[in-house]
């Protein structure tokens, strides 16, 4: 299924509904010619994870409802957006990059105005970028909504944004259902960038899913950096999830975090047919002493035993983690116990991340920094490992015949790609439109993705 990176983003999508930067359907907002925007252009770049795709949701509504038009290219825009990710250097490298080149446009008045917004919004950095390149509006993940004023519309005063749906009528959608997180893992910049943990009420998701149900909508994926630790007045995310498996005809969840996992949502995700049987549970390492320098609040068996638990409760189901190489202290013998961890796991994939400094976060000071080439070095075997055990796994689905979820409608090639209830992902040849199911038996597999037939 996914691939294995050091570039992923916060919670992976391999599959992602759109491509970031492309518009999320009709405009669905009020503008019309009277609109503030009414004749301009807006462009929306998104840098990182789910929760920051779906943010970008919410803003293209808001310059929708302002009557911008949204274009693709920077050089045909009024006003460029970009929301970014802050979680490792390289995604800020990338924004930096972007930020050079919308100066030049600036320069030769094709671009007029400039916002940053998302994790790097939010961040101390934010100041200086923003006296460098000369950006317009800077907001932060709390106060998006102020996108609204400055492009012509009344004021928001929103103050719950998992309130503010972002996509509609669409056949895939991401519905947040807590936002921030409470861990303060050693080297993880979210809980400052994105604040404590919030949680949505249980109606109001459930609420929101059956507007989007009705309105043509077949797969939710529930959004949060932390889901599992969802709680509201006395219930439980599994409750949350078994509630929604109940009005959502698919349903995903992502990102999840092993101390509040749950063995009743792991054995839910086999025992409810609306579940898509794929977990991304990150582990970050498998050595105890590294769980410990990092926070994360379990031990490698005990994160073993979770794993136990769901290839019971989903033998087909696919797995999927994240591991950080390389963070402050890390020695061989942990490295040693990573790869075993991997072994035993056999996860179906891994986003893979170098550990990338940041500052503010406690391991930015730690000493036992780990020199480049071995961090590169333990990056390979790390990756080899899982990729050995992803070809191994997907190959065992050769010659099945299975049931396709279409996510992305066929390309010039002729083949869509789609997704099975296990959670793999299928490159399959069919013209079906997204949203719809095929049968298709399966031909063969590669460590990322499995080629599939379609049958009658
Ligand atoms: N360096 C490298 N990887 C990081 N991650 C988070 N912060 C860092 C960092 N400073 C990884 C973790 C997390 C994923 C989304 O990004 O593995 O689960
Ligand atoms: Fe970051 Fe840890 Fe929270 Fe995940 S659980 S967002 S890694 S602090």
């Amino acid at each position: 299924m996914s691939s294995t990176t050091n570039e992923a983003p916060i919670a992976p999508i391999p599959l992602s509904r759109k491509p970031p930067g492309e518009p999320s359907g009709e405009p669905s907002g009020t503008g019309g010619a009277g609109a503030p925007g009414a004749g301009k252009t807006a462009c929306i770049r998104t840098f990182g994870c789910q929760m920051n795709v779906h943010d970008s949701d919410r803003m293209r509504r808001m310059i929708q409802d302002a009557g911008y038009a949204e274009v693709q290219r920077y050089e045909e825009a009024d006003l460029v957006i970009l929301n970014t990710c802050y979680v490792r250097e390289n995604a800020v490298d990338r924004v930096r990059g972007h930020l050079g080149e919308l100066s030049r446009l600036r320069r030769e008045g094709r671009v007029k105005k400039v916002a940053l917004t998302g994790c790097i919004g939010a961040a101390e950095e934010s100041r200086s970028l923003q006296k460098t390149y000369n950006i317009d509006l800077v907001l932060g993940t709390h106060n998006t909504y102020e996108l609204a004023e400055f492009v012509g519309l009344p004021t928001m005063r929103e103050t719950y944004t998992p309130e503010l749906p972002g996509t509609e009528g669409e056949h895939s959608a991401f519905v947040t259902i807590m936002t921030g997180c409470n861990y303060q893992c050693s080297y993880c910049i979210v809980p400052t960038v994105r604040g404590r943990m919030t949680c949505r009420p249980l109606e109001s998701v459930v609420g929101e899913i059956e507007d989007l149900v009705a309105g043509g909508t077949r797969y939710v994926t529930l959004l949060g950096q932390t889901v599992d630790a969802w709680r509201h007045e006395g219930r439980r995310f599994c409750d949350l999830l078994e509630a929604v498996s109940e009005v959502a005809p698919r349903v995903w969840f992502t990102t999840s975090h092993p101390s509040n996992m749950e063995d009743r949502t792991l054995r839910a995700i086999g025992e409810r047919e609306t579940i898509v049987k794929r977990l991304h549970l990150p582990v970050q390492s498998g050595s105890d002493r590294m769980l410990r320098l990092m926070h994360r609040g379990y031990k490698a068996d005990r994160y073993r035993r979770k794993i136990s638990v769901f290839r019971e409760a989903a033998p087909e189901g696919t797995l999927s983690t994240d591991i950080i190489v390389g963070h402050p202290g890390e020695t061989e013998e942990d490295h040693e116990q990573t790869l075993r961890l991997v072994e035993d796991c056999e996860f179906d994939s891994a986003y893979i991340f170098k550990f990338s400094p940041r500052r503010g976060t406690e391991a930015a000071d730690l000493p036992g920094v780990v020199p480049d080439a071995v961090v590169q070095r333990r990056f390979l075997e790390v990756l080899r490992g899982v990729e050995q055990n992803a070809l191994r796994r997907n190959q065992r689905k050769v010659g099945k015949t299975e049931e396709i979820f279409v996510r992305h409608g066929a390309t010039a090639d002729g083949k869509a790609i789609g997704e099975t209830w296990s959670g793999h992902a299928v490159h399959v040849d069919t013209d079906a439109a997204p949203g719809t199911y095929v049968r298709a038996a399966v031909q063969s597999a590669g460590p990322h993705v499995l080629y599939a037939q379609t049958v009658d």
